[in-house]
């Protein structure tokens, strides 16, 4: 098996899951609704012990929550009410939908397909109301399932190669993706929607965690085995792909009780039968980290990537300081929050498109992007209907806070055929891009730089559609015919591969 440093198998990944206008009407695939996978992991042999089901109010401006990150050594409550709190504004069940082959079960943070592959685990001290233990979030009953009573973390900080937020937190959140359920609709490209669902997933607990004054990162380099062992996880179905710790205790765990031996619980399968695509578990293999030492060398040193100073016009952003901001609280915003079905075409305003710029695009606290405040995506703008702002397209100069435009002109149906012919993208008031110019990045942290740019893009997506609903305006996740996305952007964009997109505008129902 090919190992991490080898990138040929992520260039090969990626190269066989572009979709583009032949690709997509050649693929015979169709949904078989009777071997629909179950949308939940459940422990039959396994009681879940409910959650609190009533939450405080948090009352922190979602785009203060979605902008800030808490410093490391910051100490702050952690007990049951907050864990209930991260777990339900992130993955828990807010909306529910009937239709004429059963029900669809809408959770906080918007996903493919509504298909919900990525489950949470917590690997915890003892904490108020909560004994040390590994758990399962229980999504549909809202409870947590005990896995192993016990301190385990040292195992985690073992596998993390001492990470120091790992190294310190009372409680890590491990999520894990699970091909079937994703590819039962994507097939192969299933292993890209693990970092886009796991990352809006992830834009939703970092504002959480912030708003309860809690320190956070985003840990992705792990000794894959050592902490898919500890959650018993089958690693042929199910993966572990990135630990969140959360909070700070200045001492370090004891020794665990007991080495993480196997647990061998009976789970519900999903379906009938699931298909396997190799092509996935390939690159799962091949981003694997084996040993402490090698992800010691994996994180941190993130690669100056290429983007040239603006030639073209620019744009100052004008977005809305800390005390112009609307106010809606965090949690009101999240569960606001729905996928756009229909755009109206009304025009947002530079004002509103600079205010979810600015606010999506501070840092993310994440072991690969060092010094804080790196990011491996750059943002590229198809504009429509931003009053203000003539419509084109247009490269985003984060550090700047410039909008550089790249060509003028009216681009809606040009739009829609790059988010896969929908009249979403062509309907939006902007439609956001996201490139990256995998050559270093994959030359820097292997086949996981893989992960992490899927992952990255994911955040900065669940941010933007976070920082819409927060203005009440709507947005959108969409896919997208990659090199036409690229060609679109070019010459500005040549090298860089197109990794995800969001449409943000007037909803036809906005959510108030
Ligand atoms: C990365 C991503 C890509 C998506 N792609 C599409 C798409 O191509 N077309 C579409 O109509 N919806 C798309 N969606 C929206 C999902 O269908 C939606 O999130 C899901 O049904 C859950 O509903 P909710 O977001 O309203 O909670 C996408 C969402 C995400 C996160």
């Amino acid at each position: 098996m090919p190992g991490n440093q080898n990138s040929e198998v992520a260039w090969k990944y990626h190269n066989a899951t572009k979709h583009s206008y032949a690709s997509v009407r050649n693929n015979a695939h169709f949904l078989d609704f009777n071997n629909q996978p179950i949308p939940f992991k459940i422990y039959p042999t396994l009681d879940p012990s409910p959650l609190p089901a009533e939450l405080r109010q948090i009352g922190v401006a979602a785009l203060s929550a979605i902008a800030e990150i808490v410093p490391p050594q910051t100490v702050a409550t952690l007990d049951l009410e907050a864990i209930a709190q991260l777990l339900y504004l992130s993955a828990g069940i807010t909306r529910h939908r009937k239709h004429p082959g059963g029900e669809i079960y809408f959770r906080a943070a918007a996903c493919t397909g509504a298909l919900y592959e990525i489950e949470l685990y917590l690997v915890c001290r003892d904490l108020p109301n909560l004994e040390a233990g590994i758990y399962h979030f229980a999504a549909a009953e809202f409870g947590l399932r005990k896995l192993r009573a016990g301190d385990y973390r040292d195992i985690l900080i073992e596998a993390t190669a001492s990470e120091a937020a790992v190294a310190h937190a009372p409680l890590t959140i491990v999520c894990t993706g699970t091909y079937w359920r994703n590819a039962w609709k994507y097939q192969d490209r299933t292993y890209r929607h693990f970092g886009w669902d796991n990352g809006t997933l992830l834009a939703n607990l970092l504002a959480v965690g912030t708003a309860l004054g809690l320190p956070a990162k985003v840990v992705c380099g792990f000794v894959d085995e050592t902490v898919n062992a500890l959650l018993d996880v089958d690693p042929r179905r199910e993966v572990a792909f990135s630990l969140v710790p959360l909070g700070y205790a200045p001492s370090l765990p004891p020794k665990p009780p007991a080495e993480a031996l196997p647990l061998g619980l009976e789970t519900v399968p999903l379906s009938r039968k699931e298909i396997d695509y190799p092509l996935m578990r390939e690159m799962h293999s091949s981003s694997s980290l084996y040993s402490p030492a090698e992800v010691a060398a994996w994180r941190g040193g993130t690669p100056l990537t290429n983007f040239p100073p603006p030639k073209g016009s620019t744009v100052q952003l004008q977005p809305l300081s800390d005390p112009e901001i609307p106010r809606d609280p965090i949690e009101q915003v999240i569960l606001r929050r729905g996928s756009s079905r229909k755009f109206t075409r009304a025009p947002i305003t530079l004002v509103q498109l600079s205010t979810m710029l600015d606010r999506a695009t501070r840092a993310v606290p994440a072991d690969f992007l060092d010094p804080v405040g790196s990011q491996l995506n750059h943002l590229y703008l198809i504009v429509h209907a931003v009053e203000g702002l003539q419509p084109g397209a247009y490269v985003f100069h984060r550090s700047r806070q410039e909008l550089e435009c790249l060509k003028p002109g009216d681009f809606r149906d040009q739009a829609g055929y790059l988010g896969l012919q929908q009249a979403l993208p062509a309907d939006a008031a902007v439609d956001v891009f996201y490139l990256a110019d995998l050559g270093p990045i994959l030359q820097r942290f292997g086949n996981r730089g893989y992960r992490a740019v899927q992952l990255e893009a994911g955040i900065l997506g669940g941010k933007l559609y976070l920082a819409a609903y927060a203005q009440h305006l709507g947005a959108t996740g969409l896919t997208f015919f990659d090199d036409d996305v690229t060609n679109f952007f070019s010459p500005h964009a040549e090298g860089k591969s197109a990794i995800f997109l969001v449409a943000l505008g007037h909803s036809l129902k906005t959510k108030t």
